[in-house]
């Protein structure tokens, strides 16, 4: 039976990795680690915590004894590295976490996977990290894996430092390693402050829906479990020491999803449209905001047969349903209930 480390399997990507393999590799034992910081919610992962090929244990990958220990007592053979800070505007108003965990964290398990795997064994580090390492684009080009490393915030460099450390750690000590880029996600159980659950959940509030600068800003977009299936496709067929973009050739300015957001809202609600465009305002630009991210996603695309499943229209719809339909979800989050739930199973040593 193969054992999969997943760090950071509480947060919005790693748990819905979970919530996907876990049923369906009943033969494969996923292990979780988080030290459950603000954006880590066991809520997330409440269809699958019972699962015989699950276990969780909070632990922070900013401890070495901690992550070693791990190790040892479940002799992982792959590690999917999701942990780490992620949100660029808490990176700007406190850069620290975001070098302790995204620099520190990395370099503790790739120390661990040094020390516990067999130099010749079938092991695998995979590690996810994003599009912003690349810097920003202006109206045209794409990304490519050659594109060269030019982060603009504390978090994208955090997250181009990491990403370094992996490859290094693969050419200086030979550590098999596999690492994809992946452009924004969007779908359920996203912490509220990433641009489209902030604004599902504002324009159902009737709270005003932020805008920064003039909302021309372009991202591209990729449905979670199609970001989660590309990470699976590597894990199993990557070649190693390999770097992949991943990306779902969806380009849209940020005002457009704003927009579209409140369209759909309204068509569930029975409002009209304008009753939630009228909520957008246009409010300070972020700090050293990128202009535009967008992949160049022909490499896994054309040697693992990688294809989005999502389109955005498809993953918009659903991702609103969803935000609409779990409202225990949605008022944990909001309330702060979670983190009650938290303190009572685990203490209240919450990091981050
Ligand atoms: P998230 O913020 O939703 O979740 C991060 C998880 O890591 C949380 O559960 C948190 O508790 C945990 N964590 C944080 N610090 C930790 C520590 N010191 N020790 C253990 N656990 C810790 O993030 P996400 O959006 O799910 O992103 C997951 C990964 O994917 C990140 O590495 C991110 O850089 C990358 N990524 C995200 C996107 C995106 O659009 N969200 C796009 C590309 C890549
Ligand atoms: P975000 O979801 O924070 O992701 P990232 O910064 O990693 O791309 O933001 C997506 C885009 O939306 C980005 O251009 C910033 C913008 N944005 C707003 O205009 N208003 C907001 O309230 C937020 C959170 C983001």
């Amino acid at each position: 039976m193969k054992t999969v480390l997943v760090t950071g399997g509480c947060g919005f990507i790693g748990s819905n990795f979970l919530n996907l393999f876990v049923p369906k590799m009943t033969d494969t034992s996923f292990v979780n680690i988080d030290s459950l910081t603000y954006a880590g919610n066991p809520l997330n992962l409440k269809d699958i915590e019972a699962s015989e090929n699950y276990r969780f244990e909070r632990v922070d990958i900013r401890e070495q004894e901690d992550v070693d220990g791990v190790f040892k007592k479940y002799m992982p053979d792959t590690v999917v590295h999701f942990a780490a800070e992620s949100h660029v505007d808490r990176s700007i108003y406190g850069p620290r976490d975001f070098l302790e965990t995204n620099v520190t964290g990395t370099l503790n398990l790739l120390e661990a996977c040094r020390s516990h795997w067999e130099p010749d064994g079938q092991n695998l580090f995979h590690h996810v990290s994003t599009d912003e390492v690349y810097g920003s684009l202006g109206d045209e080009g794409l990304f490519s894996e050659t594109t060269a490393y030019d982060p603009s915030s504390p978090y994208s460099a955090s997250k181009a430092s990491s990403d370094h450390l992996v490859r290094a750690w693969h050419t200086t000590f030979g550590l098999p390693v596999t690492i994809t880029n992946c452009s924004n996600n969007y779908g359920p159980y996203q912490f509220p402050e990433k641009l489209i659950p902030l604004m599902i959940l504002n324009a159902l509030e009737g709270k005003k829906l932020p805008v920064y600068g003039k909302g021309l800003n372009v991202r591209d977009w990729l449905y979670v479990t199609d970001h989660c299936a590309a990470v699976m496709k590597v894990i199993e067929k990557g070649k190693r020491g390999r770097t992949y973009n991943v990306g779902g050739r969806c380009e849209k300015r940020n005002i457009e999803i704003v927009e579209k957001i409140c369209d759909l809202v309204a068509g569930k609600t029975g409002k009209a449209p304008e009753h939630y465009r009228g909520l957008i305002s246009f409010v300070t630009d972020r700090p050293g905001h990128d202009y535009r991210y967008a992949m160049d996603a022909s490499k896994i695309e054309k040697e693992l047969g990688f294809r989005p499943q999502e389109t955005f229209e498809s993953g918009l719809e659903k991702t609103v349903d969803w935000y609409m339909d779990n409202t225990e979800w949605v008022e944990s989050v909001r309330t702060g209930d979670y983190r009650k739930w938290i303190e009572s199973h685990y203490g209240d040593g919450e990091s981050g």
